[in-house]
């Protein structure tokens, strides 16, 4: 991507002499509140919602602020290029399509309006769609809303890395990693922040939890270890529902499984308990009328929520998937230079720094914040300095760039191509988009995915023109205020 920025800005100022404005708005803002007038209330809430009192949502924000880029002059920078090497891979941008679960709530409003094309199965696949069209890679969710292996079919050559929720039970946790491996996977993302579901107010006000209706949990109902836990739980339990033979740990699992038990019908019966059910049977293999009159659909998601997580994992635990796997992992949610060094120490290839966007903990430090001494942590680590060439040298100490031999990346609060320069400025090798490009999805499908991030980029290459920085891997703490 050379000099994205002005192509796509010229772009949209010659269509503006047409009279054409751009599909979805540039400014962060006037994007989320865009979504916000047209998605539901319930897929905005599962969205853009955060912990509590959403104070760390607010606090990912504000810390960019803290940050201030300085402009430099007279610098070369007729041709700049976003390019970068992440694992061994070149990709054109330091920017990967963050995991993102229940992706169907983003087109739920287009099903609710009767719109055509706009089923909940197809929100991945545009998404992918538009990832391949700009070479970026998608990490796929273990909370998809299809099966890993539909998303690959339509990235085709294109990059993609799968997140991992490590699930109670083994032998659906080795099978979703021989799937992914099977996919094309280059990369393992264990989620660690997740292991009990935050306290989201927004969704506990709406009593709303996608997967007790079996939205987002597709990786499941497609996975063959997975569907013998639900075919033992029916024929153990004589039906769905009674018995709760799993592994939950009382966090989602135990919200959820009330959820789900209302929805079946235990209480009684509403309207939200047949659409419930309605949902659970649409969502689940087969026939729709078929499900509705057997108990597989039903025990699906009770099963689900009963394996979702554990809350017994640590880091020794890590050595456990190292060994089922080839591929390089990557822990995401850490926010403590001493958790980061504890994966390097149990086998980790790379680390995320995340709060998996204020999700979980409310009033929680600022992912930005927690960036720079984490990164510092990693690059003082033995495993930085052993395997491929650490990546070059910002002139402040601190490997950033191309090819770090262990590589930091980011999220949590960007919304803005500024915002990337300032996380690739402290130090992340790359970073994840979340909430923005969801939000692109829900106002224009793959094209709204792709005119999101393409702002972002294009933002990204002017605020590196006009600090005068032609490569992303030079791009430092130098170019900060102090
Ligand atoms: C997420 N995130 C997430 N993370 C993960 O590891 N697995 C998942 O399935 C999900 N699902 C998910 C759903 C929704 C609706 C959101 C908004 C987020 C967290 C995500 O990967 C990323 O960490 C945050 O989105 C980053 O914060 P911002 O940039 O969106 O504020």
């Amino acid at each position: 991507m050379r000099n994205i920025g002005r192509t796509v800005q010229s772009s949209i100022y010659r269509n503006g002499v047409f009279g054409r404005r751009p599909a979805v708005p540039t400014g962060a803002d006037a994007l989320a509140e865009a979504a916000r007038r047209r998605m539901t209330r319930t897929g905005w809430s599962y969205v853009a919602g955060g912990a509590g009192a959403q104070r760390t949502v607010d606090a990912n924000r504000e810390a960019f602020g803290r940050y201030r880029i300085v402009p430099r002059q007279m610098v070369d920078v007729g041709e700049r290029s976003l390019a970068t090497t992440l694992l061994g891979r070149d990709l054109p941008a330091p920017v990967l399509f963050g995991p993102v679960g229940a992706l169907e709530l983003a087109v739920q409003h287009q099903r609710a309006h009767g719109g055509r094309g706009a089923a909940p199965r197809n929100a991945e696949p545009a998404l992918a769609r538009a990832a391949r069209d700009l070479g970026l890679p998608v990490v796929i969710s273990s909370q998809a809303s299809v099966p890993m292996e539909d998303t690959a079919a339509v990235l085709g050559d294109s990059p993609r890395w799968f997140q991992l929720y490590w699930s109670s039970d083994d032998a659906v946790v080795e099978s979703f990693v021989a799937r992914a491996e099977a996919s094309g996977c280059e990369a393992i993302v264990v989620t660690l922040d997740t292991h009990v579901l935050g306290w989201r107010t927004l969704d506990l006000d709406l009593g709303y939890l996608p997967f007790a209706r079996a939205e987002g949990i597709a990786q499941y109902l497609s996975d063959p270890e997975f569907q013998k836990l639900v075919e033992a739980r029916v024929r153990g339990a004589g039906g769905a529902g009674a018995g709760d033979g799993g592994a939950g740990d009382g966090g989602a699992g135990a919200a959820g499984t009330g959820s789900a038990r209302a929805g079946a019908g235990e209480n009684r019966p509403t309207l939200a308990a047949v659409r419930s059910l309605l949902s659970m049977a649409r969502h689940h293999p087969g026939p729709t009328w078929r499900n509705l009159r057997q108990p597989y659909a039903r025990a699906a998601v009770e099963t689900f929520l009963d394996i979702f997580s554990r809350s017994t994992l640590t880091w020794t635990d890590l050595a456990w998937l190292r060994q089922r796997t080839t591929l390089p992992i990557l822990v995401k949610g850490i926010q403590h230079p001493d958790d980061a060094h504890a994966a390097l120490d149990h086998g980790a290839n790379g680390i995320i720094v995340s709060n998996h966007g204020g999700r979980q903990i409310d009033n929680a430090v600022a992912s930005l914040d927690a960036l720079a001494p984490v990164v510092d942590a990693v690059r003082e680590h033995p495993r930085a300095h052993s395997g491929t060439g650490a990546g070059a040298g910002t002139g402040n100490g601190t490997a950033v760039g191309a090819g770090s031999a262990v590589p930091v990346l980011f999220d949590s609060g960007i919304r803005t191509g500024a915002d990337v320069f300032t996380a690739l400025a402290l130090g992340a090798d790359a970073v994840l988009l979340g909430r923005p490009w969801v939000y692109g999805l829900a106002l224009a499908g793959a094209d709204g995915v792709r005119s999101v991030t393409e702002h972002i980029l294009a933002e990204l290459d002017i605020t590196m023109a006009l600090a005068g920085v032609s490569e992303t891997g030079r791009i430092g703490r130098h170019n900060l205020a102090s």
